[in-house]
């Protein structure tokens, strides 16, 4: 991969060329044909499609043919508890979250406690699985079905995820990890068993029912090279290789990269405060306005490199009122300091909001996790 940027499941900077990624690691646009195809079994499109926030996948089409066939899905996801949740995080979730309800389909959902642990110097197991319940709240807050929701922690599911983690460490061989993750003899031998344990939702519902069931995982792209390994070895298990669907990351507030949790100004988190949200967006959000307010009445703003902007074409689900925005920004009629308040506005109403559901998730916490 060439140097002007990155993307591995560990660490992702700089200026993202979405279209190479698909082409180095070997994932298929979603095109107008697939989204076509999605729409006629769901009535409509999630702006995240219509907007390409979602662009690209693997064997949408053959988890589409058995669904018709009547072979249902199911899906997975997962966090890496390495902090607090942050509003970059929730853009896998929300539209996994709508693709339960248009499929009315289980969910399978992965903390990888064990991971972070693993991986992170700063961080104890003991934090990393605390932060992980703490993470759970932020997914059950965004409204997925109780009863066909299940969320665990890799360490306090062990029992179960262990023995079928075996079974995939059993045909990864060390070489693979290196190429895949580009490990080398300083890693610890955590790390390169890890993979094993992120493949386990992948099949476990298929291990569970005793036959096999379609899995479709909607992630960031960065997480690829994992499943990739997994779909290399869920067949030699007898297992369906696990489809997926792709997602960008939301912008850093700063310019470049996607939000770190570890870079505290770089990123909303869902418990901050509408006056965190206020500072962080009006002192670190990048614009793509113009020096000074007569420059930018002349010439108007960028919208495309302007992250505010970028961030409303996330989270405004109404068109027109996207496109209002982006003419009027290009156009000048807009300033770079109104168009902060209008996110300003639009994260403080849904992170309210959040925060309520956030705490009455608390309450039923127990009815979503997996333990054993
Ligand atoms: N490794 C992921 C992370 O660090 C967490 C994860 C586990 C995950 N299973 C997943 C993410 C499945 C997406 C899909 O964030």
């Amino acid at each position: 991969m060439a140097k002007d940027f990155v993307v591995t499941p560990w660490k992702v900077e700089g200026d993202i060329d979405y279209n190479r990624l698909i082409k180095e690691f070997g994932t298929e646009h979603l095109d107008d044909a697939l989204l076509h195809r999605i729409k006629k079994l769901t009535g409509e499109l999630h702006p995240f499609l219509r907007r390409k926030i979602f662009f690209s996948h693997r064997d949408m089409n053959w988890l589409l043919d058995e669904y018709e066939k009547g072979n249902k899905f199911y899906l997975y996801t997962g966090r890496g508890p390495s902090g607090n949740t942050h509003i970059g995080h929730l853009v896998p979730w929300l539209f996994t979250k709508w693709l339960q309800d248009k499929f009315d389909v289980l969910l399978y959902f992965q903390m990888t406690d064990d991971e972070k642990f693993l991986f992170k110097d700063n961080l104890s197991l003991t934090q990393t699985n605390s932060l992980a319940y703490e993470n759970a709240l932020d997914v059950i807050a965004l409204g997925f079905k109780q009863g066909k929701t299940h969320i665990f922690t890799n360490t306090d599911y062990s029992k179960t995820l262990y023995k079928n983690a075996l079974l995939v460490a059993k045909k990864i061989t060390v070489s693979t990890t290196k190429a895949v993750f580009g490990f080398n003899d300083s890693n610890n031998v955590g790390e390169l068993f890890f993979t094993s344990m992120q493949a386990v939702p992948a099949f476990l519902p298929s291990v569970l029912k005793g036959k096999n069931i379609p899995c479709l995982i909607p992630h960031a792209i960065d997480q690829d090279a994992h499943f990739r390994v997994a779909r290399d070895v869920l067949p030699k298990l007898g297992f369906y290789k696990p489809a997926a669907i792709h997602c960008r990351f939301l912008p850093a507030l700063g310019i470049g990269g996607k939000m770190s949790a570890s870079e505290k100004d770089s990123a909303i988190y869902t418990t901050d405060s509408a006056d965190e949200i206020e500072k962080k967006v009006k002192k670190y959000a990048f614009s793509g306005g113009r020096a000074t307010i007569e420059e930018h009445r002349k010439l108007g703003g960028n919208p495309d490199i302007d992250v505010p902007y970028q961030w409303l074409s996330f989270f405004e689900e109404d068109d027109s009122k996207l496109k209002k925005i982006h003419d009027d920004y290009k156009s000048g009629k807009l300033l770079s300091g109104e168009l902060k308040l209008i996110l300003i506005e639009k994260l403080q109403v849904f992170l309210k909001e959040h925060q309520r559901k956030r705490e009455s998730a608390r309450k039923v916490l127990d009815k979503f996790i997996l333990k054993d």
